[in-house]
């Protein structure tokens, strides 16, 4: 659905990007992360037909963003970072403005607009003033407005940003819709959680380069972040003076060559585990056994799963290539 090849864009002396390449499948929700600065905005006004780049390609659903600017536009929705201010417009207005502005026959535009209403929870809102509307419900009718003409593809620059967390909750589900309805989105975002929960793959662009860019399970394997487990031991009563302590539990697992780092957290320990080298978690079976054969009482034994967060902290620092 998108495909870049080789994209270079330099303002002045400043490179924006750096011989971007990347692809987007059809159903794909692709988060597109990086710092302020990155290239994000850039690579999609270049794909929404809005910038020219100095070399490279851009194509949406194989048309050529670059050369065929006029005919992209109707295949995509671009939100860019900031909505444009309508004063004096109630939501209904404000959908009909566009609805017009797309060509979209007059017969249809009022069914048209009731469902993008209701596809983005505004049909409550819609005689309301715009500019009285809230960020996020400001977000979604900029989503709402996007989705006049049916697009395939979806670019979303910062959909996230300046939204409280209930807010971040509901463009989440709309979004998540969105890719059940079919549709190809890529949202960009410089804080990877906003987006952690709902990316199908991710991209992480610093500088104008791409350093990453794959499903989100691989960029967890590539970071191969190992596994983490958190163990807390019943305290040894006077019954059983035997029963292994948490120091001395500690300093066992500390001498395990398998295990990476074992640390303490209040009365728990916390053990890293590093992944085979084939990128698979190791099994973390020995660790029980180990605990075990010296006596501990295990009260808990939790395998935390690894974040995609974590992963992106990896793979930005260049831990992995
Ligand atoms: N029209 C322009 N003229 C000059 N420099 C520009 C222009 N547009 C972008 N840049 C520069 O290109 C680089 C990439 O900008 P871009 O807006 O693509 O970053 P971004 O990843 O979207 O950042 P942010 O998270 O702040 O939105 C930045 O250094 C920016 O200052
Ligand atoms: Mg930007």
């Amino acid at each position: 659905m998108i495909e870049i090849k080789g994209l270079n864009k330099r303002f002045g002396g400043l490179v924006a990007l750096d011989n971007l390449s990347l692809s987007i499948g059809p159903g794909e929700l692709f988060g597109f992360i990086g710092p302020n600065g990155a290239g994000k905005s850039t690579t999609m006004k270049v794909l929404a037909g809005l910038l020219s780049p100095d070399s490279g390609s851009a194509h949406v659903c194989g048309i050529d963003a670059v050369r065929e600017g006029e005919r992209v536009k109707r295949l995509l929705g671009y939100m860019p970072d900031f909505l444009g201010v309508y004063d004096d417009l109630t939501v209904h207005e404000y959908l009909q403005f566009f609805a017009a502005a797309f060509g979209i026959e007059r017969a249809k535009r009022r069914s048209t607009i009731d469902s993008v209403l209701q596809l983005t929870d505004l049909t409550d809102k819609q005689h309301a003033m715009v500019d009285s509307l809230s960020r996020g419900m400001q977000q979604r009718l900029g989503v709402a407005r996007l989705l006049l003409h049916d697009p395939k593809v979806l670019l979303l620059d910062e959909p996230a940003s300046g939204l409280d967390p209930r807010a971040r909750i509901e463009l989440r589900e709309l979004l998540l819709e969105l890719r059940r309805m079919g549709k190809c989105l890529m949202v960009s975002s410089h804080i990877l959680s906003e987006l952690a929960e709902m990316v199908t793959s991710i991209g992480i662009i610093e500088r104008g380069k791409l350093l990453f860019a794959g499903p989100v399970a691989e960029a967890m394997s590539r970071a191969r972040l190992g596994q983490t487990i958190a163990i807390s031991l019943e305290s040894a009563g006077a019954d059983e003076p035997e029963a292994l302590s948490l120091d001395r539990a500690h300093a066992l697992l500390s001498s395990d060559k398998r295990l990476t780092g074992v640390s303490r957290e209040g009365e728990q320990l916390i053990v890293n585990l590093a992944d085979a080298e084939d990128g698979r978690p190791a099994s973390h079976h020995f660790v029980l056994k180990l605990l075990i054969d010296s006596g501990a009482r295990i009260a808990a034994f939790e395998p935390r799963a690894a974040k995609l967060e974590d992963a992106f902290l990896r793979l930005t620092k260049g831990v992995v290539n």
